[in-house]
């Protein structure tokens, strides 16, 4: 399905913004963990969420979907059943890699498989943690790549440094740790902290100090949880930087807020706009606002580097789209992790605003915009990747003429209520899709 956008002359609403997918994987897997009924409210839709629903149902957990929650029949760690066939994680390594984690500590034998984007991206920054803890694991190209098999029990506790940031590796051995007397991570820089505050919130106590987290004899079992999942702020950023680029103003409801995601409000602020935070609370152990974003249209450039890339990984490519408005140079690097997400996010952004006229270079860990530029409508492609065919999105609505984004059904895995929000804000000619 082909999306096509066309310009937007002005940017004025109040949007509520879905569950976030990060802590609605991880509610689910806890709910699953624990003992007794999970109730989740305001979860994300999206197409990985419900991935992650289908591989713990098809490891013999009870998931129901009522109304306007979810409602989770935990057994506790070793409630899971064999499964009889493949666990297919399709496009999500949040699945993936946080529930190779939890099978380590399964006596039974589970293969997981993924889909073409899902079986390109590496698992062994997963697998040698895992196998050092214990686990039996192997997978295609020496144990690199999806389908990985495995075969657990037995674990044991490590102190383990993370070669990467990546929360994703952290959670994983984190959910393994449940199976041993304690382990120890430690990030090379802060990343996500879901898990830690959600095994917290499920009674576990995890202590933090310089970027190491500590999980200590945590036997007992998880305690079943109401939980309420704030908005998402990785899709708060496509309509955040619509704020700055069309503006005048937007106000996002009931945005997750934690410090380890919002390096996007620190370097929109950087980049002149103002940002207001209003009617600040915490729900499911997370903090949680409004934000709102107002523009006179003159934008800084920016650098983003080092410690603060993991802080807003998944916006980098939309980031790219609001540089290309700012009057001088920005400069993104430290972020080769980008090449590594579900398609190389560096080139097919590079390659997608350069199609609409963009002046952005490409470089190993990141790229370089020469801003302002005036965008052209143009036909891109996305690759299958939602958080590309989502930036070209945005900068389609800031760009002269017509934008066709091909292959744009792929929103949905993160983001299913993108088209409506746009069209609601917009309205209905300003996005179309199978065209
Ligand atoms: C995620 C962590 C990040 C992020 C991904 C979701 C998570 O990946 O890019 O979209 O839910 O833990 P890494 O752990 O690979 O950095």
């Amino acid at each position: 399905m082909n999306l096509r956008i066309r310009n937007c002359p002005m940017v004025d609403a109040e949007l509520e913004i879905g569950g976030d997918k990060s802590i609605t994987h991880r509610a689910l897997m806890l709910g699953a963990l624990a003992e007794g009924r999970t109730e989740i409210k305001g979860y994300s839709r999206c197409r990985d969420c419900r991935t992650t629903m289908k591989v713990l149902r098809n490891l013999g957990v009870s998931i129901e979907e009522e109304d306007d929650k979810i409602i989770i029949q935990g057994n506790g760690r070793y409630g899971f059943s064999e499964p009889e066939d493949l666990l297919d994680c399709e496009n999500s390594g949040t699945t993936m890699r946080l529930l190779s984690g939890i099978l380590s500590g399964q006596k039974f034998y589970s293969v997981l498989i993924g889909d073409n984007s899902l079986r390109k991206r590496p698992m062994d920054r997963i697998i040698i943690p895992l196998q050092r803890m214990g686990a039996q694991i192997m997978a295609r190209n020496h144990n690199r790549f999806p389908p990985i098999s495995i075969r657990g029990g037995n674990l044991k506790g490590i102190r383990y440094e993370l070669p990467v940031a990546s929360a994703q590796v952290k959670s994983s051995i984190l959910l393994a740790g449940l199976y041993t007397d304690g382990v120890i991570v430690k990030e090379p820089s802060p990343t996500r902290d879901h898990t830690e505050r959600l095994l917290n919130l499920f009674g576990l106590r995890l202590l933090e100090k310089e970027n190491e987290i500590v999980l200590d004899k945590p036997s007992r079992e998880l305690k079943s949880q109401h939980l309420i999942i704030p908005g998402d702020i990785s899709s708060a950023s496509f309509f955040m930087v619509m704020g700055a680029i069309v503006g005048p103003r937007i106000r996002l409801m009931n945005v997750g807020l934690n410090p380890t995601r919002t390096g996007i409000i620190d370097i929109l602020k950087k980049m002149g706009l103002k940002v207001v935070i209003e009617n600040r609370k915490e729900v499911c152990n997370e903090p949680v606002g409004d934000i709102l974003v107002e523009t006179d249209r003159r934008l800084n450039p920016i650098t983003v580097s080092g410690s603060m890339i993991p802080k807003l990984i998944d916006e980098l490519p939309v980031l790219a789209v609001a540089a290309t408005q700012a009057d001088g140079i920005s400069v993104i690097k430290d972020a080769k992790e980008l090449r590594l997400k579900e398609t190389d996010r560096i080139k097919a952004i590079v390659q997608g605003l350069r199609a609409m006229n963009a002046r952005i270079q490409e470089t190993p860990d990141g790229f370089v915009i020469e801003g302002p530029n005036r965008l052209r409508g143009a036909r891109c492609n996305s690759f299958g990747d939602h958080r590309i065919a989502m930036s070209l999105a945005v900068a389609g609505l800031c760009a002269e003429g017509e934008t066709t984004i091909e292959d744009g059904e792929c929103i949905n895995i993160s983001f299913p209520e993108f088209m409506t929000n746009v069209k609601r804000i917009c309205g209905e000619a300003a996005i179309e899709d199978n065209v």
